[in-house]
């Protein structure tokens, strides 16, 4: 029992971390190697990136307040990160596995992140971010179950269903990106996947013989807990379970007031949690349906996910035309009346005992107001970019609190704007100076032509509004001060606006960004620097032992080579490798 022996082996290194302050939480620990694999989704044979040898990746299941240890091993021939968007990395923007913030892992290499998931539930998922490689997959599930102390603002789910819906080329990531680079538009895409598989044969003249189509499989009368996240590159998906109502409880780390849609807009890079009951007759099966939005539909006809939701009593194949989604192409009214809709639960305990919503962010003043303005793509310099406020970023060569510990000079610029620049678009390496404690307001102004999804790490931040137009400084009468909801990725539709709150309090260098991937990868993006000016060691952790130097620190990276250098694992074939370990440690949270 080889397996055996591995996880003994790493059980002793763990109870060595138990010097570390957040030694009386849980530990556990994943193993996760990236390689490139052949797969046919839609029926098309082209190389995806693959996890453990799975396409997607396995879901990661911790609890509130574990330190989670996730060995990253990466048999890919380009260079490797892994980002945790919504995971808030407290204190520790040392793991959160962007440019900006770590130094790549370079092929045939392993690395180790290890963060603590202080204070959090929810749904999430964690992908590689770098070189496009999130359209290939490497993405998978990533879950903070709750205490069991904490109660669940519903009943225990009677089981758990995981949907990663996401567009999909037929072309590889390096195709992908030739295209990017030579300045041209990625054009319609060839399909959704669901769960990493094509759709299934609903109709025989849209969809080819012989492709693998995802199958849920339920119990008549139960109640699942499912959570969606959208993983693709640039399509808004519309999400509807035919003939079955989906009960909205939970999205990005927060729990919502309790609502039923018959369907939701789900886009770029956000995850949502339903209850759904299995309350229909079990006369044949039902389609699970993702399609694009806000596109023509006969254009656009293939580019729908489409899986099955078998009852096990179930009397046959799901027949005829697919549930409809909203027919709006021309008035995005209900889609952002939908958002709206979308409230924090402010009496229901998130990670805490206390209640979600006690934090009044409707009374504070806000200190500083950013306005981020898209514009749609521009060229510069002979290469097609998007932007900013006009800027569009250039990552640091080092990156930022890396240069910081070792006063590197000029890696990157502390000047970014507070409005939009006038004047020609410019590539550069600014940075906003984020002022640590501060209560920010930022308006994201979207006067591009696409539906783009805001992101930033490091934080959860209230959608307090949006609106169609250009915002003004009225349109704060229109802000919700109760129970907006707290989340990670917020849509701004084109020609609207919509304006976050957010709380500074969690130091490090954070990335702001879109998650469209093409826009991202255009430079669509800055990061935030948040220090503490009385840092006494208590609100950053330093960076961790293992860290990899690059940039103007390369030569630093000589005494790193003992640790970083042996590949435990041999023939990137490997089986999926999965280890969960828990110490015995009392799960007594330990404020430090
Ligand atoms: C990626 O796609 C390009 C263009 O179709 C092709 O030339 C290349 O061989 C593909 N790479 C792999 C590893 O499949
Ligand atoms: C995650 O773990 C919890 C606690 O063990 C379990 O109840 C839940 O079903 C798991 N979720 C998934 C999606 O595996
Ligand atoms: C996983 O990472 C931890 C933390 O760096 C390390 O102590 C442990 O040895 C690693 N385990 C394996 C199997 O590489
Ligand atoms: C299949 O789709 C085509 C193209 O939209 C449509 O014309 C046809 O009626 C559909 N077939 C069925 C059986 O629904
Ligand atoms: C949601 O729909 C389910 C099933 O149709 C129903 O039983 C439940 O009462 C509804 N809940 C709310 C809050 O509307
Ligand atoms: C089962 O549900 C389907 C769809 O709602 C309906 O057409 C059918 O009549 C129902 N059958 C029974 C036996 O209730
Ligand atoms: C959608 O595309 C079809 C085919 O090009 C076109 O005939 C139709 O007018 C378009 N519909 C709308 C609403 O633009
Ligand atoms: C907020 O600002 C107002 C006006 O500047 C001031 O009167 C009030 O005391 C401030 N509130 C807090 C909580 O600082
Ligand atoms: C274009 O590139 C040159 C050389 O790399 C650089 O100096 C210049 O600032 C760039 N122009 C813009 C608008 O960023
Ligand atoms: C950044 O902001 C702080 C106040 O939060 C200020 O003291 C500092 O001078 C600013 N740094 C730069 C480079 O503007
Ligand atoms: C909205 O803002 C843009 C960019 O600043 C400006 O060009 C446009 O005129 C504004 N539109 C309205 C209706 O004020
Ligand atoms: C973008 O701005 C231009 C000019 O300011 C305006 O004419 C256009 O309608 C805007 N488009 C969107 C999608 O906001």
């Amino acid at each position: 029992m080889e397996f055996l022996g591995h996880s003994t082996w790493v059980l002793v290194h763990i109870a060595l971390f138990s010097g570390l302050c957040f030694a009386a939480d849980p530990f556990v620990n994943f193993e996760l190697t990236y390689s490139f694999i052949t797969a046919s989704p839609l029926g098309v044979p082209q190389q995806v990136i693959a996890v453990n040898g799975n396409f997607p990746g396995h879901p990661l299941n911790v609890t509130t307040n574990n330190n989670v240890v996730v060995n990253v091993t990466n048999k890919l021939n380009e260079d490797l990160l892994i980002t945790w968007p919504g995971v808030q990395m407290r204190r520790n923007s040392w793991q959160d596995g962007v440019l900006g913030t770590n130094c790549p892992i370079p092929s045939n290499r392993k690395w180790d992140y290890q963060f603590q998931v202080k204070d959090q539930i929810g749904s999430f998922f964690y992908f590689p971010s770098l070189n496009f490689q999130r359209a290939a997959g490497g993405f998978g599930s990533f879950i903070i179950t709750n205490r069991p102390v904490i109660s669940l603002p519903f009943a225990a789910p009677d089981g758990d269903i995981i949907l990663l819906i996401g567009d999909w080329y037929t072309q590889n990531h390096t195709a992908l990106r030739q295209t990017l680079n030579a300045g041209k538009d990625l054009g319609m895409p060839d399909g959704v996947l669901i769960n990493g598989k094509g759709p299934y044969r609903y109709n025989t003249t849209l969809v080819p013989d012989g492709i693998a189509y995802e199958t849920v499989s339920v119990e008549p009368g139960k109640t699942y807990r499912v959570r969606v996240h959208n993983v693709g590159i640039s399509t808004s998906l519309n999400f509807r379970i035919q003939n079955h109502n989906m009960l909205l409880v939970e999205t990005e780390g927060h729990y919502t007031s309790q609502q039923n849609y018959s369907n939701l807009d789900i886009h770029v890079g956000q995850s949502y949690t339903f209850l759904v009951t299995m309350d229909q007759n079990a006369s044949t099966d039902y389609y699970i349906v993702a399609s694009a939005r806000f596109v023509n539909e006969s254009l656009w006809q293939r580019v729908t996910g489409v899986a099955v939701l078998q009852y096990s009593n179930s009397k046959g194949a799901a027949t005829g035309p697919l549930p409809p989604g909203p027919d709006d192409l021309y008035d995005k009214t209900f889609s952002m009346n939908q958002a709206r809709s979308i409230r924090q639960n402010v009496s229901a305990s998130g990670a805490r005992p206390n209640p979600q919503g006690s934090f009044h962010y409707g009374s504070i003043n806000v200190t500083d107001t950013y306005v981020l303005r898209s514009m749609p793509l521009v060229t510069i310099n002979n290469t097609l970019r998007a932007t900013f406020n006009g800027i569009s970023f250039v990552n640091p060569e080092t990156p930022i609190r890396l240069a910081d510990q070792h006063k590197v000079k000029g890696a990157y610029k502390l000047d970014y704007p507070k409005k939009p620049l006038t004047g020609a678009p410019k590539l550069d390496i600014s940075v906003i100076n984020g002022t640590y404690k501060g209560f920010i307001e930022v308006i994201l102004q979207n006067n591009d032509t696409i539906m783009q999804s805001f992101h930033m790490d490091g934080y959860s931040f209230f959608v307090v509004g949006m609106d169609y137009g250009n915002w003004t400084e009225s349109s704060r009468g229109t802000y919700n001060k109760w129970d907006a909801i707290a989340r990670c990725t917020a849509q701004v539709f084109p020609g609207a606006w919509t304006a976050v709150l957010i709380s500074l309090d969690n130091a490090g260098a954070w990335n702001l960004r879109v998650e469209n991937l093409d826009r991202w990868y255009l430079g669509q993006e800055t990061y935030m620097r948040i220090v503490n000016p009385e840092e006494n060691g208590e609100t950053e952790f330093s960076a961790p032992s293992n860290i990899l130097y690059c940039g103007a620190l390369k030569n630093l990276q000589g005494s790193q080579n003992s640790s970083n250098a042996p590949m435990l694992i041999t023939g990137w074939k490997l089986k999926l490798f999965f280890t969960l370990l828990l110490t015995l440690s009392a799960a007594i949270s330990i404020s430090c």
